[in-house]
């Protein structure tokens, strides 16, 4: 009798691939985005020479994001030669800013903001050669909250989960309220059953996603009494298993509060890492860029995170060369920095963005050459504070939860302290998803170098 072999995948269905640029918070919208194509008959491809439908899920925050989703429309072009029917799909924060202009490429078939992932299925289902389809509707409602998203990272360890959406601050040089709309919190409930079921399902880390996590805030539309801030997030998140570890992506120095703090130190699984964009340690800048914090607010804040959890993982986002910016705004950002001690920064020359508050009121006057050598400057900065930071952690030990087999040795593990370093250390049997407990023996700038215990 013949054997008949099943395909992997159902070739009568449709076929997406998606590319993601920019955030987490994108890396988890590109999983949403999945599970309404699922729903409506399409199944995930990674080769993009078979699929039917080509997504790019795009990031606008500075100029050079856009320029390179520019440089992929046109490899797409190539892609529409060679195949006609192919549906090209920009979607995300590119989307929502430039709108119809993506058509003018005359590749671009539909065009969907961050708000509007439920239609895509209608809007593809209307698509002609002639007639491209656009929805950058934003909402104050939308959040998902009763999506779940198909996870389509390998590892099976971690995973996003959104708690918010939108940003309601107004930092002069930022283009994501414009993108991403205004700020609106997800039912609690939902978030806790999202943990639930990924711990069910063999995930031992989530990381709760936000523009500004700390201005989370649930009104249960029943009872005041039920409202949940994000401090009691956390709480609700922490007890689903103490085997679950939870992290949480981005806080805000302006609205960081003890109760968060306190939090964290009291539950062993909320990892002990807080990234906290600082910006600039210029006062005249932090004024400018309208971060509603001073240089001293900012260090109080750092003090506090230090007196509750004297080990805590403090990482920072930089920008240099603000309007305006003077040798000693640039100064007193490196001598923030060298005072905080950061154990890591992603630092950025400034870009301006169109339509910002920094774009309509003050001239982008810092010629290129000096932005990229504060730039320069700030980053050997950072790099030689890396490494000290991680020359501390020779002789500590740590539980790593393991994430996968290092892409160097396949002899070796990887997986993240609480503090959020990146460890590797000799397999020794142990599997990815185990928790282990290791020892730092020697360290780069990037990585603890360690053994088991
Ligand atoms: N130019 C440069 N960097 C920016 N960021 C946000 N907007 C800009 C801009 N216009 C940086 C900030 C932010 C991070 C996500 O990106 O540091 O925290
Ligand atoms: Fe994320 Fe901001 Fe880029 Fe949008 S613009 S993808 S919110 S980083």
């Amino acid at each position: 009798m013949e054997k008949s072999i099943k395909p992997l995948t159902d070739p009568s269905k449709p076929k997406v691939y998606i590319e993601t640029y920019g955030c987490q918070m994108n890396v988890n919208d590109s999983e949403v985005i999945l599970s309404i194509l699922q729903d409506a008959g399409y199944v995930l491809t990674g080769d993009i020479d078979e699929a039917s439908l080509i997504l790019a899920n795009t990031c606008s925050i500075r100029d050079n994001a856009e320029q390179r989703i520019w440089g992929r429309i046109e490899q797409f072009r190539l892609q529409k030669r060679r195949r006609a029917g192919v549906i090209i799909g920009i979607v995300g924060c590119m989307a929502e800013r430039l709108k119809e202009k993506l058509l003018d490429s005359h590749v671009v078939d539909l065009v969907a903001g961050p708000d509007s992932y439920r239609t895509l299925p209608d809007l593809i289902s209307k698509i002609t050669p002639d007639t491209p389809q656009i929805n950058v509707l934003l909402s104050h409602e939308e959040t998902y909250a009763d999506i779940s998203p198909v996870r389509m990272d390998k590892n099976g360890v971690s995973a996003f989960i959104s708690i918010m959406r939108g940003c309601n601050n107004v930092c002069s040089y930022c283009v994501v309220p414009y993108t991403r709309g205004s700020e609106r919190s997800r039912n609690p409930e939902t978030i806790v059953r999202e943990a639930e079921e990924l711990y069910a399902n063999g995930y031992r880390e989530v990381c709760l996603l936000g523009q500004n996590v700390d201005s989370y805030y649930w009104q249960d539309p029943d009872s005041a009494d039920r409202n949940v801030n994000f401090a009691a997030l956390l709480e609700m998140v922490a007890k689903v298993s103490p085997d679950l570890r939870v992290r949480f992506s981005t806080s805000h120095p302006k609205d960081i509060s003890d109760e968060v703090i306190y939090t964290m130190a009291m539950y062993d699984n909320i990892c002990k890492h807080i990234h906290l964009p600082v910006q600039s340690g210029s006062n005249a800048m932090l004024e400018k860029m309208r971060r509603k914090y001073t240089r001293e607010w900012y260090l109080e804040r750092v003090a506090k995170i230090r007196s509750v959890i004297p080990d805590c993982g403090l990482t920072t986002d930089v920008i240099a060369g603000f309007c305006g910016e003077t040798e000693q705004d640039h100064r007193d950002t490196l001598s923030l920095m060298e005072e905080v001690c950061f154990d890591g920064a992603f630092m950025f020359q400034y870009s301006e963005r169109p339509g910002t508050l920094a774009a309509r009121k003050y001239t982008d006057d810092i010629p290129t050459e000096i932005k990229t050598s504060r730039l320069n400057e700030i980053i050997a900065l950072q790099n030689r504070m890396s490494l000290e930071s991680n020359e501390r952690e020779i002789g500590k030990r740590h539980t790593v939860l393991i994430e996968g087999v290092s892409k160097r040795d396949p002899g070796q593990l990887f997986g993240r302290a609480s503090n959020n370093k990146v460890c590797v250390f000799p397999s020794c049997g142990h599997k990815t998803g185990e928790y282990v407990t290791v020892e730092v023996t020697s360290c780069t700038s990037a990585t603890l170098i360690a053994k088991t215990v």
